[in-house]
């Protein structure tokens, strides 16, 4: 891995100590097991972030894209309030699962036992399971039902489905029981892994649908909570209280945080290296189908990165900056089939939503405030998609001035797993950069 830095002078984002984004196997701590197909940082970098920042006890942490919850789970961790927001449910239930404080170990497994044998009143009938896409109708059935009893048990009494729930409010119980279920279903589906390890392969056949016998259902699921039982025992009980935390389910290009309210910005945006981030919890959302309010298709609509070709007319804005306009212009021009359409227009709704979406942080963080953010470059064709200068140049004209970046080089990264991705030319290591900001008011 190699590693360079640029510095430029400003005082208090000399002192950050600044480790790498990149989560690898062993480093994997907690539950990260538990949902080893998502890509995040690993917990030092934002604890050596946090711990280096001079802050405060009590100050605002915030993710606008806080996926799998490590920001939210370290900010509380060392006493600063946390707030996260996801625009996929999946993430939002992970994170939240995550808070879980390790005084309520003990209960997990009792209450999985009772879930998994309940038999829940008025909740199991779904209408076209989505799950019946992945499992054979009776193991599909079964999940359905551990799934129903945890609804009616810890989400919201006998909530029927097509009710939608708010997950944003579902207790650290509940969002256990699912995270159990969620590896439950991905470890009975094991067969369903793609060469690229963030999603699986949908079955394209009956024949290829997963069967698992009921008991079994039951099984993998005890002793995946069982096994996050123990793991939270094991951790230190006697921690202080944590601050008051929010992990949300928002759609940050358009979801505003009272303005100057925020300390601290730790995120990482999604990657414009066209993977299609619901694809990836495909599993986890049939399962949450019952409570969800909208289709999978919207979902994947309003993600920052869709590969979906955005609905309405979006034009490049100078405010996007220089490098962002050429490289859009070097993509409308190319000659390769659909760059000048599909490509073209799915890049500018990328863009469009980064752009809203900086607006908001940048409004939410108080004048002096720090935001870090950890962007990858990548390419498209043979055209560099340098998204870390893109990413400086749309915060400079949102107040947030570039105080330094370090840049770390991987051999291994989401671009680099795209089996289509074909290399012409190119460097085969992206690049992930570290940008850290001061707001300027
Ligand atoms: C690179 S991941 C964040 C990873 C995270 N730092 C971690 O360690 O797990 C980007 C996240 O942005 C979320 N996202 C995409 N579009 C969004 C939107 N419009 N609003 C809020 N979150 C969004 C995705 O669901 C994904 O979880």
């Amino acid at each position: 891995m190699a590693h360079c830095r640029v510095r430029l002078e400003i005082s208090q984002l000399e002192s950050l100590n600044i480790s790498s984004p990149k989560r690898n196997r062993n480093m994997q701590t907690g539950w990260e097991r538990f949902f080893p197909y998502y890509a995040g940082y690993p917990e030092i970098f934002v604890e050596d972030l946090l711990g280096s920042a001079g802050l405060p006890a009590n100050s605002v942490v915030f993710d606008p894209w806080n996926g799998s919850g490590t920001s939210t789970l370290v900010a509380s961790r060392l006493g600063h309030k946390a707030i996260g927001l996801d625009i996929n449910p999946v993430m939002v239930v992970i994170a939240r699962a995550r808070m879980l404080p390790p005084s309520e170990a003990d209960s997990l497994v009792p209450l999985a036992l009772t879930i998994s044998t309940k038999t829940p009143r008025r909740v199991a009938v779904v209408a076209n399971d989505p799950l019946e896409e992945w499992f054979v109708p009776a193991t599909a059935a079964k999940i359905r039902q551990i799934e129903g009893a945890i609804r009616q048990s810890t989400v919201g009494g006998t909530t029927p489905p097509g009710c939608v729930v708010d997950i944003g409010r579902i207790s650290g119980l509940a969002a256990t029981l699912y995270l159990g279920l969620f590896a439950t279903c991905r470890s009975l589906s094991h067969a369903r892994r793609s060469t690229n390890p963030t999603w699986m392969r949908k079955p394209r056949s009956d024949a290829q649908k997963t069967v698992a016998p009921v008991g079994e259902v039951t099984q993998v699921f005890v002793d995946n909570v069982r096994a996050m039982a123990a793991e939270l025992a094991a951790t230190e009980k006697s921690k202080p209280a944590v601050p008051p935390w929010v992990i949300e389910v928002a759609d940050t290009t358009s979801t505003e945080l009272s303005p100057s309210s925020v300390d601290f910005v730790v995120t990482s945006p999604p990657y414009c290296t066209r993977i299609d981030y619901t694809a990836a919890t495909r599993i986890e959302l049939a399962i949450l189908a019952p409570i969800l309010p909208e289709a999978r298709e919207e979902l994947s609509r309003n993600m920052v990165g869709s590969i979906r070709v955005p609905i309405k007319e979006i034009v490049p804005s100078v405010l996007w900056g220089r490098a962002c306009n050429e490289f859009l212009k070097q993509v409308k021009d190319h000659d390769s089939k659909a760059s000048s359409t599909y490509y073209y227009r799915t890049h500018l709704d990328y863009f469009d939503k980064i752009s809203k979406s900086l607006s908001r942080i940048s409004s939410a963080l108080r004048p002096g405030g720090v935001a870090c953010l950890v962007v990858q470059d990548s390419y498209y064709k043979e055209i560099h998609n340098d998204l870390p200068a893109i990413v400086v140049e749309m915060c400079e004209s949102q107040n947030l001035r570039l105080g330094r970046r370090e840049d770390f080089r991987f051999n291994r990264s989401m671009m680099r797993v795209n089996r289509h991705t074909k290399i012409y030319g190119r460097p085969s290591v992206p690049t992930e950069a570290v940008l850290c900001f001061e707001k300027v008011s």
